[in-house]
Parts: structure tokens; C-alpha cells; sequence
């Protein structure tokens, strides 16, 4: 595991973006897994500037977001794909073809499940994974829970969930009580994983998923046996 340390959130943001940028410089064609949050608007930013001034391109990437909420349209402001279009896919010259997400307002969540995991493997799997971390351990929606999924799935929200991002919603009602959300397998099959950490808050879970048992109670704790692992946090623990 690497542990990279930021002043803040500010300077989390540049170094996530320049971390980011050496991959895509490396390979143009990168597959490259996406998380949504508070957390990675800074990198995204810094990616936004970097693409824009044509010091990178996303123009032969592949991106696959981690999750969605069920039944929220991609129009819907508190949609995750609202957020990816807001915050990155309408700024950088990745192909609009080449950005997928799962889709939360289908009838069918299980061939949208399928259709996800397939859309990963014709591509021979996401090479560089950014992830943020849940208050309570998760990463996508992989939420705490007696077992882990491999595949792309839907999820029951946990109470905790709901309420943390009640933030984002008028209140905890309007909150969706499902997502759909990439497998702990797509993963952790990622060549590379960059965890974003930020915040005070997120001392004890952070402490948790990297020092603590691996357990399904904390399903980041997996990430301690991923071999290539960059923790990039502005947490000094
Ligand atoms: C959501 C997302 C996660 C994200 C988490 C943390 O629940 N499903 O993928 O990592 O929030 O978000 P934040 O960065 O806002 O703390």
C-alpha cells in the first residue's frame, strides 16, 4: 500500500487529478473506473483544467462509473449520472459513447446488471480504479453486510446511507432506498486502485478499512489485500 498525504482538500483534489493524469498520459486508452461524492470534485476539476489546456485527453478512455440510485432518471439533479455529466463528461473530449454508467430507471435492474458487468469484460476489465470511502465503510454501494458481491448488483441502502446522503435530497424520504452498484469483484480485479479519503469525519471508518480486520462489516477493510493500492488522504493517522 502507498499512503500519500494532502495538506487538504484542495490539494487532495490536484494530486487525485495529477495521479489521474500520469495513468491516462501512460495510456491513452485507459479503462478507468469512477466513483461520484463530495470527495473527488476537486479531481475532477483539476482533470477538467488539465484536459482543457490539452495537457491530457480522455479522447480513446473508456470510463465505468460505480453506481447509480434505482429509480432516479439520468436527468434527475441528485442522480449520479447528472453528477458525471455536471462535474466531468461535459467538460473533457471523452466520447459520450465511451462513458457508461448503470442505469437506475429500467424495468429490468438485473439485465442492467448483466448488461454493466458484460459492457466491463468486453474490455478486458477497469484497469485504474478511483474510489471514495462511505461513512460506514463502503465503497460504490457495497454496503455492510454478512457477504460481499462479486458483479454488478441491487442494493438495499442501509439506514446510515440514507441519512448521510440526505444532504443531497430535500430530505431522508426523498431519498432512494436502492442502487445499483459495480461488485467488490470488478473491483478489486482493477490493476490499480487510488482511494480518495477527505475529512475528519472519516478518521475512524479510514482507520477501520486499512488497519482493521477484513470483514464484510467493513467492506473498504477489503481493499488491504488488493496489491496495488494508493491511499491518497489529507487524514494523518
Ligand atoms: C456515496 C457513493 C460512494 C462514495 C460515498 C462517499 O454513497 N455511493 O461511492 O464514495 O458516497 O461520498 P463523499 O465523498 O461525499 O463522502
Amino acid at each position: 500500500m502507498e499512503y500519500l498525504y494532502a495538506q487538504d482538500n484542495l490539494s487532495l483534489g490536484q494530486m487525485a487529478a495529477r495521479w489521474v493524469a500520469r495513468e491516462i498520459l501512460a495510456c491513452p486508452n485507459l479503462v478507468l473506473g469512477l466513483p461520484t461524492g463530495s470527495t473527488p470534485i476537486g479531481m475532477y476539476q483539476h482533470l477538467t483544467r488539465l484536459a482543457q489546456e490539452g495537457i491530457i485527453s480522455f479522447a480513446q478512455a473508456r470510463t465505468f462509473n460505480l453506481d447509480e440510485y434505482v429509480g432516479l432518471t439520468a436527468d434527475h439533479p441528485q442522480s449520479y449520472a447528472f453528477f458525471m455529466r455536471e462535474h466531468f463528461w461535459s467538460k473533457v473530449d471523452l466520447p459520450k459513447a465511451n462513458g457508461d454508467i448503470p442505469r437506475g430507471d429500467v424495468s429490468d435492474l438485473a439485465a442492467e446488471c448483466r448488461r454493466y458487468d458484460d459492457a466491463i469484460q468486453s474490455v478486458g476489465g477497469i484497469e485504474v480504479q478511483i474510489l471514495g470511502l462511505g461513512p460506514n465503510g463502503h465503497i460504490g454501494f457495497n454496503e455492510p453486510s454478512h457477504n460481499m458481491e462479486i458483479h454488478t448488483h441491487v442494493v438495499d441502502l442501509t439506514a446510515e446511507t440514507i441519512q448521510a446522503n440526505t444532504r443531497f435530497f430535500p430530505g431522508s424520504e426523498a431519498v432512494p432506498r436502492q442502487a445499483i452498484t459495480m461488485g467488490v469483484g470488478s473491483i478489486m480485479r482493477a490493476q490499480r486502485i487510488l482511494l480518495l479519503v477527505s475529512g475528519e469525519s472519516k478518521r475512524d471508518i479510514l482507520t477501520k478499512t486499512l488497519y482493521g480486520p477484513v470483514s464484510t462489516a467493513v467492506p473498504a477493510s477489503i481493499l488491504q489485500l488488493h496489491t496495488d493500492l494508493t491511499v491518497l488522504t489529507d487524514i494523518k493517522i
